[in-house]
């Protein structure tokens, strides 16, 4: 079995720990694709890929398609912004574009994660809540919402999502590797 991992953090911090850690876990064969490292153009709409189901840029994109085909479990890993993915997490779900006609992903397994967090210096409530906890709960949620929506499209199989808030994922460690370990 073999697992990618896919970041669409520019850093590597509370996305990449939480994809990292679930990873570990499997005990399986598994890589992380920080897409941030690579050279992906974005989608132009020159609709080859409706017919022969290629993608006609010549970037690092290439190489994603095929490690995606081989995958038996993709990991899509997003920091929350605005309430959705990244940038450049959505510029990798445009350029999947060529296996939404091919039918390449359908019914493949996907985690999905994101990591979400308002604040840079947390304030806590009289009960000791972090203030802006249900902000980014609620923000985190949409994210996942949006994540959803494109493995909806592109057939993929969601087997368990989950969000990390204002830390880098060290509460969430334990649930993690018990997804990790389920897989
Ligand atoms: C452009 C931008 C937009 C953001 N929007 C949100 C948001 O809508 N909700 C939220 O909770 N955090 C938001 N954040 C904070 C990030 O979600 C948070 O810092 C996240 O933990 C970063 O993950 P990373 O360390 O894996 O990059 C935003 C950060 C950036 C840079």
């Amino acid at each position: 079995m073999h697992i990618v991992g896919i970041s669409g953090s520019p850093r590597k911090q509370n996305t990449h720990y939480m994809l990292k850690t679930l990873l570990e876990a499997t005990d399986q064969p598994f890589e992380i694709i920080n897409l941030s490292e690579l050279k992906i153009g974005s989608c132009n709409d020159c609709r080859s890929c409706h017919k022969d189901y290629k993608c006609i840029l010549s970037d690092d994109m290439q190489t994603i398609y095929m490690k995606l085909e081989k995958a038996d479990i993709i990991v899509l890993g997003s920091p929350t912004y605005f309430d959705n993915v990244s940038g450049i997490m959505k510029n990798f779900f445009d350029r999947t574009l060529p296996f939404y006609f091919s039918g390449k992903l359908i019914n493949k397994k996907v985690i999905l994660l994101t990591s979400a967090n308002f604040g840079e210096y947390i304030e806590f409530d009289e009960k000791g809540q972090c203030k802006w906890h249900e902000d980014e709960k609620r923000s985190a949620k949409k994210c996942l919402q949006v994540m959803e929506n494109y493995c909806d499209l592109i057939g993929l199989k969601v087997f368990e999502k989950i969000y990390a808030l204002h830390d880098n994922g060290k509460s969430e460690k334990k649930k993690l590797i018990k997804i990790g370990k389920q897989l």
